[in-house]
């Protein structure tokens, strides 16, 4: 790194003056001073290329040619201040720009993007034409699948192997070829494929000798979606995990990361009644009033909605979704509150609805003097139109966090997880409005500026 270096940053790299960066941001600073623009083509690898992928992937296209707009990503929409001044943050930060991606993955079943978006019923097939020869280029890789881990889907596009070792081996050769093939420079990948069942972290995951050895011996708590995200780190690609999967959840991931320095964010997109629950609980919370039971339902119609209907599958999404009022509400400290909290969560498959999800919450609430009231939320959403902004925001920021040299678990990234994935011993925050401050900081930091305090009253966006 050179001071010729630094002085060809764009603009908005050197905003803060040295006088109003504190002394502890001098390590991030040295840093970000030292993060040179993005240069060449990121490749963009989507494990899993249905109804999410391909909304995300035809909205960037479209977005390209101005025939859309990002609405609900951060890096194309958001700002935040810095001194005083609001900026964009597509402005403040040397992303990659929405022209500079390519878009490739894997998926067990053979349709190109083209045909997956008009599978999945998201977006309206008149608005596809436009960009039809741009999607229907965009083909799956064949996937890597062990049918017992997401029951209801029978893939026909399948790689074969003798050994789970032998799978991670071809994947990491997919990931050469492709950035190879496609010239470009590096790649994040962010899984979008299917919830997988209920498989609990063991011996196999606690070490990366331990899980190296499992590879071989094909050992069955090492799903699909650790495959993936195994070669992925290994390949020095940045993983985020749109799944409830353990996928990069576990101690030899951690471990492998470190090695390969290499950024890992999780887990299980944050859209649509879990963000508001983490917007209305807080709120309770704030105002002392007490919760005794908290029941949230949806019925959704999709192929994610399908694979939940299987209870094991369900059974991962139930944990990461039920976590987040015992962080919020910190159940333990107010036993006169919310020691009786029963919060139950279902999803039924209904096919009439397709993506067009239907979210209810029910909410048992008391005031002065134990007072029941109720509170009811009908959030008539679209689930893949929610998420794809998501796979975009971290798409670039992951690759942002790469390029800026961090390693390991991006917790910073918990804003857009439902059960956000932090270092071992450190507890997530769920409520949405903190998680925002900290990803804005850790943004400022890493641009060497000076962090907003909770007390700050000025609005940050
Ligand atoms: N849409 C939302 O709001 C939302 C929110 C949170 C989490 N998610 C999660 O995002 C993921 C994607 O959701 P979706 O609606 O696009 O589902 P989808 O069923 O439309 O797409 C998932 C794709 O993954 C593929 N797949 C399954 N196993 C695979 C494997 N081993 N390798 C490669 N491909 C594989 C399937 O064939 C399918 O095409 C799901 O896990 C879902 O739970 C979605």
């Amino acid at each position: 790194m050179t001071s010729q270096d630094t002085l060809s940053m764009p603009w908005w790299c050197g905003h803060g003056s040295a006088s109003r960066r504190g002394p502890h941001l001098e390590e991030q600073m040295k840093r970000s001073t030292s993060l040179p623009p993005p240069g060449g083509k990121l490749a963009v690898l989507l494990p899993g290329m249905g109804a999410v992928a391909s909304t995300f992937i035809a909205g960037v296209l479209l977005a390209r040619r101005g025939l859309g707009l990002p609405v609900g990503s951060l890096t194309q929409m958001g700002g935040l201040r810095v001194g005083g001044e609001r900026v964009r943050l597509s402005q403040y930060l040397p992303l990659a720009r929405m022209d500079q991606l390519v878009f490739g993955g894997w998926d067990i079943f053979p349709e190109n993007v083209h045909e997956a978006a008009l599978h999945s019923k998201v977006l309206e097939p008149a608005q596809l034409e436009p960009i039809r020869e741009e999607l229907e280029a965009i083909r799956p890789m064949k996937g890597v699948f062990h049918p017992q881990y997401v029951k209801r889907l029978h893939g026909t596009h399948v790689k074969t192997g003798a050994t789970k070792a032998d799978l991670v081996e071809q994947v990491r050769q997919d990931i050469r070829a492709f950035l190879r093939d496609k010239d470009c420079t590096r790649a994040v990948a962010v899984w979008c494929g299917s919830t997988e069942t209920y498989v609990a972290a063991d011996q196999v995951h606690a070490s990366r000798r331990a899980f190296e050895a499992g590879l071989l011996e094909n050992a069955p708590s090492i799903t699909n979606s650790q495959l993936y995200a195994w070669a992925c780190i290994q390949e020095g690609v940045a993983f985020a995990n749109g799944s409830p999967n353990l996928a990069v959840d576990f101690p030899a991931a951690a471990e492998l990361a470190r090695h390969h320095e290499v950024v890992l964010a999780g887990k299980d997109f944050k859209t649509g009644q879990t963000l508001m629950k983490t917007v209305i609980a807080p709120a309770l919370k704030a105002r002392m009033l007490g919760v005794r039971g908290w029941f949230s339902t949806n019925i959704l119609g999709n192929r994610d909605g399908e694979v939940l209907d299987d209870p094991e599958s369900f059974r991962s999404k139930e944990i990461t979704k039920r976590g987040v009022l015992e962080e919020i509400l910190q159940t333990g400290d107010h036993p006169e509150l919310y020691g009786d909290l029963f919060h139950k969560v279902r999803i039924e498959y209904y096919p009439p609805r397709g993506d067009a999800k239907e979210g209810w919450d029910n909410i048992d609430l008391f005031g002065w003097l134990g007072y029941p009231m109720q509170m009811k939320i009908d959030f008539l959403c679209r689930d893949s139109i929610l998420a794809a902004p998501i796979v975009l925001d971290l798409a670039l920021l992951m690759d942002l966090a790469q390029r800026a040299g961090r390693i390991g678990t991006q917790d910073w990234l918990g804003f857009y997880f439902k059960s956000p994935m932090t270092d071992a011993g450190h507890s997530a925050e769920h409520d949405l409005f903190p998680q925002e401050r900290r990803l804005k900081n850790t943004l400022r930091a890493m641009m060497g500026d000076e962090a907003r305090g909770p007390s700050s009253t000025e609005r940050d966006d």
